[in-house]
């Protein structure tokens, strides 16, 4: 049976903003913060300690931090790409962060500059650094399906990147389909060789929904015993180092199937689409979440 609590990982603040066109005022960023954090949810991605020059959209992660470190509620973990990145987010009140790897040679060196063993190895100097403070890391793993220049990407890779952050202290390992082209038939084996290397309850499942497979993807990760699902509020999101990739799966749109299948995730859709309405409008465009456009109607 699928689990009767599932724990949702709000991205949209980290992975939604950092692929918005034009850059959105801190105190935007910060409003979002609040008001997804009031919704319920527990954990919601706050921003990146990344380089400015890669990624401009976040260059304001050190206020964005300083803003919302001491919120109740929730917790707010930041991408860390580097020790750079870990000691800049610490200073700043970081309490959790994540290390991003990928299953992919070509897009481990499109995001982030080297290869997937030297990614490794960074990683395990943050980890190492991470564990004196007792602050919990998260693993990602990239392209756990696809890849946009190499294409499919083998389960067994994935599962080896997966393992690799486990063993170095990873407490959880989402796993991410960055270019949305999984479907359930590549999700399943995928999902069968990392659980064999990594227990089920540290799994995370994060889709984009570039082909619109996401929610039958997570739906087949729950009947797997997946129970933590990434998505991005309002379906905001993609990477900007994965040309083509649309946003994540809604928050929403989650929240409205977990509820319909009688799962607990502590959220509240009414305040949660508030939150989508507010960055919706502040973006100016439609909500890319279906539940949002058509709870908004009635
Ligand atoms: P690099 O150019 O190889 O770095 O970038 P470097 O070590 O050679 O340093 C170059 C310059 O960057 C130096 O500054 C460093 O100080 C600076 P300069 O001397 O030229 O003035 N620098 C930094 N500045 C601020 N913060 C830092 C930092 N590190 C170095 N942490 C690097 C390598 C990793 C830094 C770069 O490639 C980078 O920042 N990449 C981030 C890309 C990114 O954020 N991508 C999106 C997130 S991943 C994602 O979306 C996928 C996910 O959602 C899951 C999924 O969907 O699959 C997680
Ligand atoms: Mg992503």
């Amino acid at each position: 049976g699928i689990p009767k609590f599932v724990k949702i990982v709000e991205v949209g603040p980290r992975d939604g903003l950092q692929n918005e066109k034009n850059i959105v005022p801190t105190a935007v960023k910060i409003e979002l913060i609040h008001r997804l954090v009031s919704s319920g949810l527990s954990v919601v991605e706050a921003t990146s300690f990344v380089s400015p020059k890669w990624v401009p959209q976040l260059a304001d992660a050190k206020d964005v931090m300083e803003a919302v470190c001491n919120l109740e509620g929730a917790r707010l973990p930041v991408l860390t790409p580097n020790l750079k990145g870990f000691e800049a987010a610490v200073a700043a009140g970081t309490k959790e962060v994540a290390v991003f790897a990928s299953a992919s040679e070509s897009f481990s060196k499109s995001n982030i500059n080297c290869s997937i063993e030297d990614s490794l190895a960074r990683y395990r100097a943050v980890t190492h650094a991470a564990k004196k403070l007792s602050i919990p890391v998260r693993g990602y793993v990239s392209c756990v399906v696809g890849c946009p220049v190499e294409g499919a990407i083998p389960p067994s890779r994935v599962a080896y990147v997966a393992k690799e952050l486990y063993d170095m202290g990873c407490f959880e390992i989402s796993l991410g389909d960055t270019v949305g082209v999984a479907t359930p038939g590549t999700v399943v084996p995928m999902l069968e060789a990392v659980m064999a290397v990594v227990p089920v309850e540290r799994l995370a499942v994060h889709f984009h929904d570039t082909y619109g497979q996401s929610l039958p993807n997570i739906l087949v990760s729950l009947q797997m015993g997946i129970s933590t699902v990434d998505s991005s509020i309002a379906g905001l999101g993609g990477c900007p180092y994965a040309k083509g990739a649309s946003g994540n799966v809604a928050t929403e749109d989650v929240v409205y199937m977990l509820h319909g299948l009688g799962v607990k995730t502590n959220v509240d859709l009414g305040k949660l689409m508030l939150a989508g309405d507010f960055i919706s409008k502040h973006l100016g465009r439609p909500s890319g979440s279906k539940t949002a456009v058509a709870l908004g109607r009635v």
